[in-house]
């Protein structure tokens, strides 16, 4: 039997992308650096639906990098409210205003500059080169490495040094001469939508022809799987302190570690360090039903506590911690489950 060689892996998949690929995303029109750069970061570790109507909101509020750099960082992380990893957006935050002072306002050019950046590594850099510049270059997010892992049958879990760079091999081998930025959004697509983590769908798929995960029947052994982490209880006690105006109390956690930057209820693993830390002792207050709250590493169980001060001055405020009238809630940062507390307690559900 006469064997017919196979044209190359990306023409292969750009043909698949012509027909299936994702072409109306908001941040492909137009593709520019600073737009390519916000989705890339946005969907480090969200979904491409989620992320879009955050992404419109973004640009329409900061349309460039100056706008970005000049606005409060709470004004930043109200807007990112909701999408989780916070660092994410004091980065892009820093970012903006490093590119002012130091690039004329603009991102700068290639990706070893970029890569210098607060929270841009090396495959977010190639992402935004390659997608507004259309210069070919290798990307390695969740779904392109799981892609290569079983197109070239890579043992190990994918977050090890020498299994990285086994996949920044196959991905530089697999790039295109031109069209960088089609090749790289249909390689994600292609993860996305294809070579999904479940139940992928090789039958479609324009490279299975010499996948060796398929070829192997290993499709579903690869990647392999992460070494478990350890996940930690934490049990904590919030307190939902309201003055005689309606104000609740406030406290800005410090920028480095969970939900750094943000505006939190006053929290404590026990009502008595509660209370020294206030300087206040509280009279009568009302435990309101728990709320478990999932964070990547930490399982908490938030006890949350209902109490009013008829003087506010009873309590030691601080630059970090302050009266917050509902009216200021929503330009606030604020943890998921304290905006969900907040929220109950507007609607007068603990009333
Ligand atoms: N994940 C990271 N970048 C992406 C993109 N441009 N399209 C879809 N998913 C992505």
């Amino acid at each position: 039997m006469v064997k017919t060689r196979l044209p190359p892996f990306s023409d292969r998949l750009l043909d698949w992308w012509e027909e299936h690929g994702r072409k109306d995303l908001p941040w492909q029109h137009p593709r520019t650096p600073y737009r390519v750069w916000i989705s890339e970061v946005m969907l480090q570790q969200t979904q491409v639906a989620t992320v879009i109507p955050y992404f419109e909101r973004w640009t329409q509020t900061f349309p460039n990098i100056e706008a970005l750099a000049k606005a409060p960082l709470d004004d930043v992380l109200s807007l990112w409210s909701g999408l989780g990893y916070y660092a994410r957006a004091r980065n892009l935050h820093k970012t903006a205003v490093l590119c002012v002072e130091q690039h004329g306002g603009e991102l700068p050019a290639g990706a070893g500059a970029l890569s210098t950046l607060p929270g841009i590594g090396l495959s977010t850099a190639n992402a935004i080169v390659s997608q507004s510049t259309d210069h070919p270059a290798a990307v390695l997010d969740g779904n392109v490495r799981r892609t290569l892992a079983r197109h070239a049958a890579i043992n190990g879990w994918t977050g090890q040094s020498a299994v990285q760079k086994r996949l920044w091999d196959e991905a530089e081998s697999r790039l295109p001469k031109k069209r960088g930025a089609d090749y790289t959004q249909a390689i994600m697509d292609l993860g996305a939508t294809v070579c999904t983590r479940s139940n992928p769908t090789c039958g479609p798929c324009p490279v299975s022809a010499d996948c060796q995960a398929l070829l192997l029947d290993k499709v579903d052994k690869l990647p392999s799987k992460k070494p478990a982490t350890k996940v930690s209880d934490k049990t904590v006690f919030m307190l939902i302190l309201r003055d005689g105006q309606g104000r609740v109390l406030l406290e800005r956690r410090p920028p480095a570690g969970i939900w750094g930057g943000l505006w939190c209820l006053p929290e404590s693993g026990s009502i008595d360090s509660l209370e020294s830390s206030l300087g206040f002792t509280l009279g009568h207050s009302t435990a309101l039903p728990a709320v478990d709250h999932r964070l990547s590493h930490i399982r908490m169980t938030i006890n949350p506590i209902l109490a009013t001060v008829a003087n506010a001055r009873q309590v030691k405020c601080s630059g970090q911690r302050d009266w917050i009238g509902h009216s200021q809630l929503q330009d606030l940062g604020l943890p998921k489950p304290v905006a969900v507390l907040l929220s109950s307690l507007n609607n007068g559900e603990f009333e």
